[in-house]
């Protein structure tokens, strides 16, 4: 089992749109891919739930807060394997024989989740708090729980922030990814929030170390790159403007995926739900399709070659 991260301090960039592509087309590769909605906006739950049936269905029921709920008093009474659901379109949408797509599903409340851990434990920590470390590297432990052993890949698309919940996904990761825009703002952002990675990974290894007394829990999540979104084409490449911020990343020694999301208002733009990520919806012929499973291939080659090194 692989976990990975999908992480962007801001909003828009395609995370959520990644996350559901990727993971539908390992799905239909015949993998067993699990995917967790930690944003609050819920926008990955929509991808696969209209908003009338996760009410019905899930709101009261299975989400990451009811979870997130649970553990924060510190005795759980539900786990986290008890919420993943497996959405109805997107599963028949596979074809015979290939893997399973489950999710666990978000919330909007899991916003006062987040503000109420950030109460709680008062603000970036000079000192080991056992608080804190308790909740960041609570969706690491329950991801070790055998009920997830049947999943090939574990997918959390993150909130646009860096808070406690995103820290515990990045604690609870092999890989990282990271979806940007190619642009000025962005480009300073994925600096930023790589260092903010390093920074909380020592700081993790350390505390676990000194203070936990857990010496083989030293974590080393992977980036495994930057996969620049809504880019624009110009005879085979990104238009220039762009080439440029991707350049600059590249710079900067961070990895980039040489294959990119093309900008499609025709296929993204639209807001409805629909149950089924554009990988399995488009003919399999479709330019949108084409470059998704090259993406998808890069991926997997990308974290292959991480494992060999190893
Ligand atoms: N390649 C793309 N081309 C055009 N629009 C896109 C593309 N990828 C995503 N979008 C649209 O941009 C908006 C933000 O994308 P989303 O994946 O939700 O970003 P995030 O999860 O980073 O907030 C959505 O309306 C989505 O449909
Ligand atoms: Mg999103």
């Amino acid at each position: 089992m692989q976990v990975v991260s999908v992480i962007n301090y801001k909003g828009g960039v395609g995370k959520t749109t990644l996350t559901a592509n990727l993971g539908a087309e390992l799905a239909r590769r015949g993998q067993h891919v699990l995917l967790i909605d930690l944003d609050p906006q819920s926008s990955l739950t929509f991808c696969f739930y209209h908003p009338d049936e996760w009410r019905a269905e899930l709101r009261g029921g299975q989400t990451i807060k009811r979870w997130f709920d649970s553990i924060k008093d510190g005795i759980p009474s539900v786990t986290l394997g008890e919420q993943v659901v497996y959405p109805r379109p997107v599963n028949a949408a596979l074809p015979d024989g290939s893997g399973r797509l489950g999710l666990i599903a978000s919330h909007l409340g899991l916003i006062d989740v987040d503000f109420e851990l950030a109460r709680r434990i008062g603000g970036i920590e000079q000192k080991f708090d056992p608080a804190l470390f308790r909740m960041r590297g609570a969706l690491a432990d329950a991801l070790h729980d055998e009920s997830f052993a049947e999943f090939d890949w574990i997918f959390i698309d993150c909130p646009p922030s860096f808070n406690v919940v995103t820290q515990s996904a990045i604690i609870a990761s092999d890989h990282i990814v990271i979806p940007a825009k190619a642009d000025y703002l962005s480009t300073l952002g994925i600096e930023y929030l790589y260092g903010n990675v390093q920074e909380l990974v020592e700081r993790h290894n350390e505390h676990s170390l000194k203070h936990a007394k857990m010496r083989h829990s030293r974590i080393e999540p992977n980036i495994a790159g930057v996969v620049f979104t809504m880019i624009q084409f110009r005879n085979g490449s990104p238009i220039s403007a762009l080439q440029n911020y991707i350049n600059q990343v590249r710079g900067l020694g961070i990895p980039v995926f040489s294959t990119y999301m093309r900008e499609n208002n025709t296929l993204f733009a639209g807001s409805v739900p629909r149950g089924v990520p554009a990988v399995l919806r488009e003919r399999v012929t479709s330019q949108i399709n084409i470059e998704l499973r090259t993406l998808a291939s890069e991926f997997l080659n990308t974290i292959h070659a991480e494992g060999a090194a190893a």
